[in-house]
């Protein structure tokens, strides 16, 4: 697996509308590594289940890509925050999320870290609750939005928080308070102090239904960024 070290900076997302048949999924489970297998029916619900699967199976076809592994042979563990690390190698970089019928994959070459994050965009964050996650300043700024544009601006800051989040690696266990959002020209920033030009943040296009956020930590800037809708065409995963 050395192709990844020579590729240039770069940020590629994809974004999976899944939808599951049994052809299709005793392929995607096939690709999956046996920890992987066991985790998927440890899910209560077929929902849930099948969002871990196309997530790993989107990840894996990624990293393959990456490194000319076959999906099925990509040593993946978790580290002790539970982020899957590539065994053996610190390149690529990546990041996964789900959201109901969404999975979205970010891999980086030439970064440091990356998270990307998404949800539903007709997620419900009742005001009360932006406390929990958002700073006074942000606050304000979400109370001084037009209304109707409020819930997606709420949704928004806490997409961009859990990339950051997932970036550093330790997730939901930093107060996502912690870490504090502006906008300059429709482009989000990290707020306070003396601004940390390492990080990059990005709002991705996830269609109507889903808000999408990257960030990506990098001394050289952020490099370029490619956007596309995964299309699940067949191939051998062993
Ligand atoms: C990481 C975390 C933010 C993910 O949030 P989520 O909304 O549940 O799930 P998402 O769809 O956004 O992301 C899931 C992916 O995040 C990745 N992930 C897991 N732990 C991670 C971590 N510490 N850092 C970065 N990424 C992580 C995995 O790739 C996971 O995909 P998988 O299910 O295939 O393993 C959240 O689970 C978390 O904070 N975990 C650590 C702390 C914790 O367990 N707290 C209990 C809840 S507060």
């Amino acid at each position: 697996m050395q192709q990844s070290e020579n590729q240039p900076a770069g940020i590629e997302i994809a974004l999976w509308h899944y939808s599951k048949n049994e052809r299709d999924w005793n392929r995607w489970m096939q690709s999956l590594s046996a920890d992987e297998r066991e985790r998927a029916a440890t899910y209560r619900f077929e929902r849930d289940r099948a969002s871990f699967v196309a997530g790993r199976y989107l990840l894996r076809r990624l990293l393959s890509v990456h490194s000319g592994e076959l999906p099925g042979k990509i040593l993946l563990s978790p580290d002790k925050h539970g982020k899957p690390r590539l065994e053996g190698r610190d390149t690529p970089q990546f990041s996964l999320a789900n959201a109901d019928g969404l999975v979205v994959v970010a891999v980086a070459s030439g970064c440091d870290c990356v998270g990307i994050d998404c949800e539903r965009a007709d997620a419900e964050i009742e005001e009360a609750a932006w406390e929990s996650y958002c700073s006074v300043n942000e606050r304000h700024w979400l109370a001084q939005l037009p209304e109707h544009e409020r819930a997606r601006g709420a949704i928004a800051l806490w997409t961009l928080k859990e990339s950051h989040l997932k970036a550093l690696g330790v997730g939901l266990r930093e107060d996502p308070r912690n870490i504090a959002f502006s906008w300059k020209d429709g482009i989000p920033f990290m707020a306070g102090g003396d601004r940390d030009r390492r990080w990059h943040h990005r709002m991705v296009e996830g269609g109507s239904q889903h808000i999408v956020a990257l960030t990506a930590c990098s001394e050289a800037g952020l490099p370029g960024i490619s956007t596309r809708i995964f299309q699940d065409d067949s191939m051998p995963s062993e």
